[in-house]
């Protein structure tokens, strides 16, 4: 069964996008089938693409107005875009039975299609990310290695704990990715310093450097390997793709094994 990973910081700006679409692409170059799931009003990943406008986004979906209807950018890689619309789904569905469990029960019939299902999830701590963490098997929280890394992530931790303990038990904090790195800053490496003290091994040891070519893809539309295959962006991801496809290999034996 496909992994379920959802990219959470409700501070904004951290790199949650960023990571969606290049671990995305990363696992896909490295033979896996992905779908991508834009989660967020703001579109960013949708528009990242250049993904037409689509007739059924994910707002569609949440709404019960249709199943999942995937984009395909490139073999491997599917996405379920998004649009401002979807700015209004947390009123809508206030009142909804069961609203936490809706991405889960969409998600049901593809699961056996993916290897990774990424949701990108928006820079709140709403109904829309509860329903990530709902169907998800693990949180990856992306960090930016500047200062106030750290500030609100008692709060994540707080929600993550209450979703494990009330909705999904097979939640767990997977990994924390450390973005936006600079060695030669003195700030950033005692960042990443903190981050290691707080998380221990959850961190993973790829760091995203800071990497001009990661910030410019977006404006052509592509991920970092179709942009710029040898940039640090493009390395960075793949060694970060690798560590994650271990990490859920190692767990999916000691599963098997039990
Ligand atoms: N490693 C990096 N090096 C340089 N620029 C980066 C890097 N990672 C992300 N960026 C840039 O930083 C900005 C914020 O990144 P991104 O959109 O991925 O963050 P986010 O957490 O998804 O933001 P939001 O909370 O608004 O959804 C973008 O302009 C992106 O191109
Ligand atoms: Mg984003």
């Amino acid at each position: 069964m496909g992994n379920i990973i959802s990219l959470l910081n409700h501070k904004g700006g951290v790199g949650k996008t960023t990571s969606a679409i290049n671990i995305g692409a990363g696992l896909v170059e490295l033979g896996r089938k992905v779908l991508l799931i834009d989660l967020d009003p703001q579109a960013n990943l949708t528009l990242s693409l250049g993904i037409p406008r689509q007739k059924i986004t994910i707002y569609e979906c949440v709404r019960g107005e249709s199943e999942l209807v995937p984009y395909t950018v490139k073999q491997g890689l599917d996405v379920i875009t998004s649009s401002l619309d979807l700015s209004g789904a947390e009123m809508e569905l206030i009142n909804e039975a069961g609203r936490e469990y809706i991405l889960r029960e969409l998600f049901e019939p593809v699961l056996e299609e993916y290897d990774f299902i990424i949701i990108d999830c928006p820079p709140s701590l709403g109904l829309l990310t509860l329903n990530a963490l709902t169907c998800s098997n693990y949180v990856y929280i992306p960090l930016q290695t500047e200062f106030l890394a750290l500030q609100g992530l008692t709060k994540i931790k707080q929600v993550i704990d209450k979703v494990r303990f009330r909705l999904n038990k097979k939640l767990s904090i997977g990994g924390v990715i450390a973005t936006m790195y600079d060695s030669r800053k003195v700030l950033n490496r005692d960042v990443v310093g903190t981050i290691r003290k707080y998380f221990g091994s959850k961190v993973f040891d790829t760091y995203i450097r800071d990497n001009v070519a990661l910030a410019e893809a977006p404006a052509q539309r592509q991920d970092i390997f179709a942009y710029s295959a040898n940039s640090h962006g493009a390395k960075d991801y793949l060694s970060l793709c690798r560590e994650i496809i271990e990490r859920t290999e190692k767990v999916e034996e000691g599963v098997a094994s039990r």
